[in-house]
């Protein structure tokens, strides 16, 4: 199983304050049926992580997972927040960010949570990944009140071939009522949906396995697996099933 987002870079970000904590926080995701996990530390205006750092974080962290014996495998990735446009695709032009597995075909996009900050042109935008290869990937939007206030919003994002996060944890009620209902209605809405655990270290973690039985329970068990597969294409560099 592959948690496609995931904060567990040691002292990197908002995530595990120390080795240890990520140490723990990877035994846990084996424990749960997790083999890989894409790290993705925050790139937002307070805080640009870019590829130049985040790729030797992550060959030290696999090297101390190796050592400690944990049978998880961790891969490159970054949660891109975009505010500015201009900026992005300098940034994206320059291959300086960090997308998924460090290759291009997927990108962890998340939206400030501010709406004054949000960019003009964000379905556009998602035709001008594509058209350079990368599928850009919605993190959580059954989080963002702005994305369950107007789903026509999220409608465009998804016809122009973006794809959807949503968070484990709010398909098990642990970001509260609005992105538990939310999130379970984006699932019957929408083909074009992975699921993650967005983990924040010990304190801030949800069971994916747990998360992809609720979908079974919600949708059925052949739906359940074609949102696994979908997430598992994320790493195959495969652009996975075509939406229906
Ligand atoms: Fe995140």
């Amino acid at each position: 199983m592959l948690d496609l987002h995931c904060h567990i870079l040691p002292a990197t970000d908002d995530g595990p304050q120390n080795l240890e904590e990520s140490l723990e926080l990877a035994r846990l995701a084996h424990k749960d049926g997790i083999t890989d996990i894409i790290a993705t530390p925050h790139h937002h205006r307070f805080l640009r992580l870019y590829r130049a750092e985040i790729l030797p974080r992550v060959t030290a962290l696999n090297a101390e997972l190796q050592r400690a014996k944990i049978a998880v495998r961790v891969w490159p990735g970054c949660e891109i927040q975009v505010s500015n446009l201009e900026l992005f695709r300098a940034d994206y032009n320059a291959e300086t960010l960090c997308h998924l597995g460090d290759r291009r075909d997927f990108s962890l996009w998340e939206w400030p949570w501010e709406p004054r900050l949000h960019p003009d042109g964000e379905r556009e935008h998602v035709g001008w990944l594509l058209e350079r290869g990368t599928r850009p990937i919605v993190a959580h939007p059954e989080r963002h009140a702005f994305f369950r206030d107007d789903g026509a919003r999220l409608d465009a994002l998804v016809e122009a071939g973006a794809w959807l996060q949503i968070t484990a944890g709010s398909l098990l009620g642990h970001h509260g009522a609005d992105p538990q209902t939310a999130g379970e209605a984006m699932l019957r809405r929408y083909r074009e949906v992975v699921l993650a655990t967005d983990s924040h270290g010990l304190k801030r973690r949800s069971g994916l396995s747990e998360a992809y039985a609720r979908v079974e329970e919600l949708v059925g068990r052949e739906r359940a697996d074609e949102v696994k597969a979908r997430a598992a294409s994320v790493l195959a560099g495969f652009s996975g099933p075509e939406p229906v």
